[in-house]
């Protein structure tokens, strides 16, 4: 078997224990209204923040007019509380009458009508986590519904549901998914309430799964996600690739909790991941330096990389840590965050074998573009000085051959 038979035979078998449904090929990107709009239903109150069409109506044209869309978050998603908290006569599932008072198949045109795919969340359970209907005994109603309202994504979460019956039951679901004919994104909460997840089984019918705790937004919230991905790495990072995902939840960034140097851990801790890129923020208020960080092509392109392997943390000590990921093109994705909170920026000096990349020559960009560009290798070690609770990222892109020794 020659090599190029062997890729090709080992690409198609990577494959079959992948939802099969052609989506989500590199990490989904978009934006959800959870993290910072919550569960407010009160458009007297909070005309701008409250779940309604307004409010995913006022997001797209953002995203259309500020470069997001562009940038590549082409999903726009409703959280919980969308729905009336009764289903109608006929058994189905009814949008609030007043914050949708068009439905959803309008929200739906609207956001195909600039380039959007439409998510929308429900639970497996019989309510959701907020107590509107779920979908338990309602499975093929409601993915009818979905289906005529033209949904491209459904958040499956995992409240009022007994946690032992989300190995088939939410398998079932993904079946009758598919056989709606309809391709549509499968993001399942269920390891994220379990134990002991069958991630094998999770990876064969998800698109993405939330791994663990929802996120709050603060440093404490990000920080300790952080150290669970990393003592966990082992368990499933490799189960991720093209069409399947870990997800550490939403990006906090603009919002109330992060510092400027904070959201540039988190942006770059989740492209290491492979991780979806959702934001929710308020697009009408964000502030400049939070939405570069946002739209920083390097950085999404890290995220997007084609080979789709997710990194992993490969150092830390002193609090400081290392994260490592590769990338389609041979080069590496390094960012060194500094967890300390000990007021100046902390020098750390580490050897190839602590950043685990092979020892040869690297022009290092700093994808945040605070440094100049320099060479490193092929012997000696790598210095940086990180802020307390910050992050250095770089890309380390390995020189040719005849970049440094061909002299002739
Ligand atoms: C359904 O599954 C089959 C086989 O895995 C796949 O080829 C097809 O694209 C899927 N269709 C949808 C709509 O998900
Ligand atoms: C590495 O990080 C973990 C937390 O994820 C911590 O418990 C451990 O002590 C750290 N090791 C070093 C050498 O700092």
């Amino acid at each position: 078997m020659s090599v190029l038979h062997l890729t090709v035979f080992l690409g198609l078998f990577s494959f079959n224990l992948a939802l099969d449904n052609g989506l989500a090929l590199t990490p989904p990107m978009g934006w959800l209204t959870w993290q910072r709009f919550r569960c407010i239903t009160d458009c007297v109150k909070y005309p701008n923040e409250c779940i309604s069409e307004a409010l995913i109506k006022r997001t797209a044209d953002r995203m259309v007019d500020e470069g997001y869309l562009k940038a590549g978050y082409n999903y726009v998603g409703i959280d919980d509380c969308w729905l009336e908290k009764e289903r109608d006569v006929h058994g189905n599932l009814v949008p609030d009458r007043q914050r949708f008072p068009n439905g959803m198949k309008a929200v739906a045109d609207y956001l195909h009508d600039r380039g959007f795919k439409f998510a929308l969340y429900q639970d497996y359970g019989t309510k959701t986590c907020m107590g509107y209907p779920g979908v338990l005994g309602h499975e093929a109603g409601d993915i009818n519904s979905f289906v005529k309202w033209d949904v491209d994504y459904i958040k499956l979460d995992g409240c009022f549901i007994d946690t032992a019956k989300m190995d088939e039951g939410y398998p079932y679901f993904g079946k009758l998914l598919n056989d709606s004919g309809r391709p549509i994104v499968y993001s399942c909460s269920w390891p994220a309430y379990q134990k002991e997840p069958n991630y094998a089984s999770i990876a064969k019918h998800c698109n993405l799964w939330r791994n663990w705790d929802d996120i709050q937004d603060s440093w404490g919230s990000l920080s300790s996600i952080m150290t669970w991905f990393a003592e966990h790495q082992d368990e499933f990072t490799k189960y991720a690739g093209p069409g399947q995902w870990n997800d550490p939840d939403m990006l906090l960034i603009g919002n109330f909790g992060l510092s400027l140097d904070q959201a540039k851990v988190q942006m770059a801790v989740w492209s290491i991941l492979a991780a979806p890129l959702l934001m929710s923020v308020d697009l009408d208020t964000i502030r400049q330096e939070f939405k570069e960080i946002l739209l920083n092509r390097d950085i999404i392109n890290i995220d997007q990389d084609s080979l789709g392997k997710p990194g992993s943390r490969v150092w830390n000590q002193s609090k400081c840590e290392i994260w490592n990921r590769k990338l389609a093109d041979e080069s590496y994705a390094l960012a060194f965050v500094n967890r300390r909170d000990d007021g100046a920026p902390y020098s750390v000096k580490v050897s190839f074998d602590s950043m685990k990349i092979p020892k040869q020559a690297y022009e290092v960009n700093d994808l945040y573009k605070e440094e100049m560009d320099r060479s490193f290798g092929p012997t000696g070690e790598f210095e940086t000085r990180i802020n307390p609770s910050g992050v250095k990222f770089y890309k380390f892109i390995p020189k040719k051959f005849n970049e440094i020794d061909v002299k002739t």
